[in-house]
């Protein structure tokens, strides 16, 4: 696996391999089975995979967030090389943000306006300023983002349509441990106690989309009864819980079994937050 941790690095990678077919996987390091899942799913469609790993500040609105932010990259490393990934971009402020750590600005046309767009802001700014930079040092044919982070998804897709990058954004499905949590890099901040009733988050969300009466078109009632649940799992606290239509992620007031829809919820468990969502319909 290639190491690139310059500019003239990546444009020689690059020209080595100019018509083959290029996978991107951007992530932040603390890599898991997660993060890897996105890597083979690159590899199953294209003959070349690259994956970024850089800690992002400008998506960061919270400084205690970043400088905690695990650094693994040893392991990473060693993962990556195991999966088979062809090359590893390891990038500095510098490359990134030759004027200053700022973001862009965008308008993601109401799609941050819910979940962790009110409760984070200037993160998603953050995250497109950074990502779309890697798409113009890179030049990915396809990348891949997990439905983990479906808002991050969305928003993303929303932004390579409106500024026309020509790049395809495939999804992939969530990744979870065997007890159902979905997996990430926060998890190993979790106190033993707290890991095993953050199992219980997964439990109670897929109960209550699998318990949902058809007839029921209530979605504030639904989210009700998912927040007294979780917020009856010891040490989670409940952000929000939240019904949104799956593409303009805009709360339902009414459910609609023909309109994709999603439940997400945000909580607190212990010192930690976790996000987590589910398909409604
Ligand atoms: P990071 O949190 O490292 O995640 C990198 C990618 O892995 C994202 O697309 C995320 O959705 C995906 N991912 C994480 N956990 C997952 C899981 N359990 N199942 C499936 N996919 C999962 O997201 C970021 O980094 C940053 O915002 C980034 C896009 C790199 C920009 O800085």
């Amino acid at each position: 696996m290639e190491h690139i941790r310059s500019i003239e690095e990546l444009a020689r990678w690059k020209s080595e391999g100019r018509e083959k077919k290029l996978g991107f996987v951007p992530t932040m390091g603390a890599l898991h089975d997660g993060h890897l899942s996105l890597v083979r799913l690159s590899q199953s469609k294209c003959d070349r995979t690259l994956v970024s790993i850089y800690v992002n500040p400008t998506q960061f609105n919270n400084a205690e967030d970043l400088a905690k932010y695990p650094n693994t990259l040893e392991a990473d490393l060693q993962s990556l090389e195991m999966t088979g990934c062809d090359a590893v971009f390891l990038p500095d402020a510098q490359m990134l943000y030759p004027d200053g750590l700022k973001s862009r600005s965008f308008d993601f046309e109401g799609l941050d306006r819910y979940m962790e767009g009110a409760g984070r802001p200037g993160h998603f700014e953050g995250m497109a300023t950074v990502v779309t930079r890697f798409f113009e040092l890179i030049g990915p044919d396809l990348a891949i983002f997990g439905e983990k982070d479906y808002q991050q998804l969305c928003i993303i897709r929303q932004v390579v349509a409106k500024e026309d990058w020509p790049v395809e954004i495939v999804p992939a499905a969530i990744s979870r441990e065997a007890d159902g949590l979905a997996m990430s890099s926060r998890n190993m901040r979790l106190l033993p106690y707290e890991r095993k009733n953050a199992a219980q988050i997964f439990a109670v969300l897929s109960s209550a989309v699998a318990e949902l009466n058809p007839r029921e078109t209530n979605p504030k009632a639904f989210e009700n009864r998912c927040a007294d649940a979780l917020n009856a799992i010891p040490s989670i606290h409940v952000e929000y819980v939240s019904c949104c239509d799956a593409a303009t992620l805009q709360q339902v007031d009414e459910f609609n079994t023909n309109r994709p829809t999603r439940v997400f919820a945000a909580v607190q468990c212990g010192k930690v937050r976790l996000i987590d969502n589910l398909p409604l319909f």
